[in-house]
């Protein structure tokens, strides 16, 4: 470890305790117990303040793509610093990362998306994606077309307009009342909505469903589908073949808009550059965030086509939103060389390589065990999904919080990684080895088994 400084572990978790209201956390816990406290990274692994290591099993929170203490993130952010820190994007100004940033994401993106808008994070993205639906039949001369659609399970940010998308019951409880105008329908989730069903028929059923909604409330009213192409705080829902084709085809006929939640998907974790490609489907926006800095400094945005950059541009008025930090040209020269080292290390193709690996393990490892429901994921998202009984599907009781007893089992085993919706979350940086991979399943099964039995 060559962590710079020393640390007392003490203070800071009773400084913690007085004065740091944690996000996404048990906050009685949090005050009864305090934080673990990272002071240190490279590559795959985390050293708290003691000196203690861990495997970072969920890259931060799905986003330190190209894994911790990458020099050369220092270095641009501090060239840029010197350069110049801050020029706004709004009033006709900007700044040359922000510019080559635009241009190089377009270059990415799949087909004309062509237009990029700077937020801060996901939410934001998903903001500016829901409005930009919302303003482009405005400006179609179609303003009653307002309605989102997005699945249950699916997880978009805790603003409020992301968050009404979001399909997660516990992140709505005492924040209401929400959003109007945001409608749900049921996640590609086969582990419990297709049971007995072949891929064919359960996309048939997910599609009847959509249909409906549709129907009842009325095309002419529904903006866009929002969407994750992996879902993955809700429980790593991986859609089965065809899905995604067949649910772009009915909102192409529809004419409702399609947006692509790429904020984990993006940046190589689903084994393609995007979700989309890995998914063969053409969104017409894509929000992005988390790896497209590897989480070296926040930074989101949504990428638009063509039809709709023309169309938002045409008239000669302006476009009323946009944040702060939009654009920061910091944040952007970062994600410059981000890109660079995802594209240099090709590491969409390790998360693919590593994901296959990391589920092999957990597989040998865990398949007899008598509360293991499904092992399931997509490159570097996997979820190992807990039951109390394989062949009924009961859950575990929530009470007894097991996702969470386990997470913190597997820190004792040096690893890190999150409760997620009935299991255990793990995605960690894109750069693991198969052999860290392997360290990582078999501390995931042992925190399992040290709370459940074997
Ligand atoms: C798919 C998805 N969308 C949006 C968000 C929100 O991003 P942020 O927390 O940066 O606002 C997240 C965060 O985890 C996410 O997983």
């Amino acid at each position: 470890m060559t962590a710079t400084q020393t640390w007392n572990t003490t203070e800071l978790v009773a400084k913690d305790k007085a004065h740091h209201l944690h996000p996404v956390s048990n906050l009685k816990a949090l005050r009864a117990n305090g934080p673990l406290v990272m002071a240190h990274g490279e590559g795959v692994y985390l050293w708290d303040t003691d000196g203690k290591k861990y495997i970072d099993g969920f890259a931060g929170l799905w986003n330190v793509n190209v894994g911790h203490g990458r020099h050369e993130l220092a270095v641009a952010a501090a060239e840029q610093i010197d350069d110049v820190a801050f020029v706004p994007t709004f009033f006709g100004l900007a700044s040359p990362p922000a510019i080559e940033l635009a241009a190089r994401l377009a270059s990415m993106f799949p087909g004309d998306l062509n237009h990029i808008q700077f937020t801060s994070g996901g939410a934001e993205s998903n903001e500016t994606a829901l409005k930009i639906a919302r303003y482009y039949w405005w400006l179609k001369g179609q303003p009653e077309k307002i309605k989102v659609i997005s699945r249950r399970m699916g997880y978009h940010g805790i603003a409020m307009g992301a968050l009404a998308a979001t399909g997660i019951p516990t992140y709505h409880e005492g924040f209401g009342p929400g959003v109007p105008g945001y409608v749900h329908v049921s996640a590609p989730y086969k582990y419990r909505n297709g049971e007995g069903l072949t891929d064919a028929e359960f996309v048939d059923k997910l599609i009847a469903e959509l249909e409906e909604l549709i129907a009842k409330e009325g095309a002419r009213t529904i903006a866009a589908f929002i969407g994750e192409p992996v879902q993955g705080a809700g429980g790593v829902v991986v859609p089965v073949d065809g899905y995604w084709q067949a649910v772009s085809d009915v909102l192409k006929k529809h004419n409702i808009l399609l947006i692509a939640d790429e904020v984990i998907c993006g940046f190589g974790r689903t084994g393609s550059m995007f979700g989309a490609e890995e998914y063969n489907f053409q969104p017409d926006i894509a929000s992005f965030a988390k790896g497209v800095t590897s989480g070296y400094i926040p930074l989101g945005g949504v990428a638009v086509t063509d039809e709709i950059f023309d169309t938002m541009s045409e008239p000669d008025r302006m476009f009323m939103h946009g944040f702060t930090y939009s654009g920061h040209p910091v944040a952007c020269a970062v994600a410059l060389k981000n890109i660079d080292i995802i594209e240099r290390e090709d590491l969409p193709t390790n998360a693919r390589v590593s994901g296959d690996h990391l589920r092999a393990e957990l597989h040998r490892l865990l398949d007899g065990h008598k509360n293991v429901g499904e092992i399931r994921g997509k490159g570097q998202m996997t979820i190992v999904e807990l039951v109390s009984n394989r062949d009924t599907k009961e859950k575990l009781d929530p009470a007894t919080n097991p996702s969470g007893t386990i997470t913190a089992a597997t820190r004792k085993q040096g690893v890190i990684v999150r409760p997620t919706n009935d299991g255990v979350g793990i995605a960690p940086p894109l750069i693991i080895t198969n052999d860290e991979a392997t360290a990582l399943a078999e501390g995931v099964a042992a925190g399992i088994v040290d709370v459940l039995g074997g």
